[in-house]
């Protein structure tokens, strides 16, 4: 796991609306300093946490047309976790996750800048039970994640922690720009969820997958 080495964000926070939810957010903008050449040497870590990728809000917009007021939400690789932010201003109960633990130093700073309490969390695809050493939590019935299939290695790992973490009748929401790795995690997803399009796909636009178990 990458080490916690607490960039500093620029200063100056960032109007953002996403989904019609306002923020205010700080975050680096110099994000090759934040390169650690022995992180990657380590697990070929890179900062990618600390950028805002288009489909953020793509998903906010998603989030923003369903009633989310007390559903219990989960984030995976929430990078600076504007769609977690999204979630609990709609009044959702939003668990962030990432295991790069500057996004969630960073995140729990722009929860209170914008007034929403999160339950931050260090999970690690590849070793998600060690997010709760206290036991399994219960789970979700919304998993959601932004632009996390950008390397194949990550996809099988990625299913076994859907599969941990979405709640029987649950469904994981996950937006892609439509990277390569994504295609191939749909195909290996199909086996046990059925994988649908939410809304029009519009080309050159990420979309949003909708995962659910198959029943049986
Ligand atoms: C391309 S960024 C997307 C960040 C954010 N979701 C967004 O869309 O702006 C990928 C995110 O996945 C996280 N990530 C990569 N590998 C991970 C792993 N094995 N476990 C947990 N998070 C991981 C990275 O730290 C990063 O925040």
């Amino acid at each position: 796991m990458p080490d916690p080495s607490h960039p500093e964000p620029d200063p100056t926070p960032e109007r953002l609306t996403l989904g019609g939810v306002d923020l205010d957010v700080v975050r680096p903008r110099d994000l090759e300093s934040l390169i650690d050449e022995e992180a990657f040497g380590r697990n070929e870590f890179l900062p990618y946490w600390a950028e805002l990728w288009p489909s953020t809000p793509v998903l906010a917009e998603h989030l923003a047309a369903v009633d989310l007021r007390s559903r219990r939400v989960l984030e995976l690789g929430c990078g600076l976790g504007l769609p977690s932010l999204v979630a609990a201003r709609l009044g959702a109960d939003v668990t962030a996750t990432d295991w790069a633990a500057d996004a969630l130093v960073l995140l729990a700073e722009n929860a209170g800048r914008n007034d929403v309490d999160l339950d931050l969390r260090r999970l690690d695809w590849f070793a998600p039970a060690e997010a709760w050493p206290e036991g399994p939590p219960d789970p979700w019935p919304l998993v959601i994640a932004a632009d996390v299939l950008y390397e194949a290695r990550n996809a099988p790992a990625l299913l076994r922690t859907l599969d941990r973490v979405v709640a029987p009748g649950g469904e994981a929401w996950i937006a892609d720009p439509g990277r390569p790795p994504a295609a191939a995690l749909w195909r290996a997803a199909a086996a046990t969820w059925t994988v649908e399009v939410l809304g029009d796909e519009v080309s050159g636009r990420p979309t949003v997958r909708r995962l659910r178990r198959r029943r049986g």
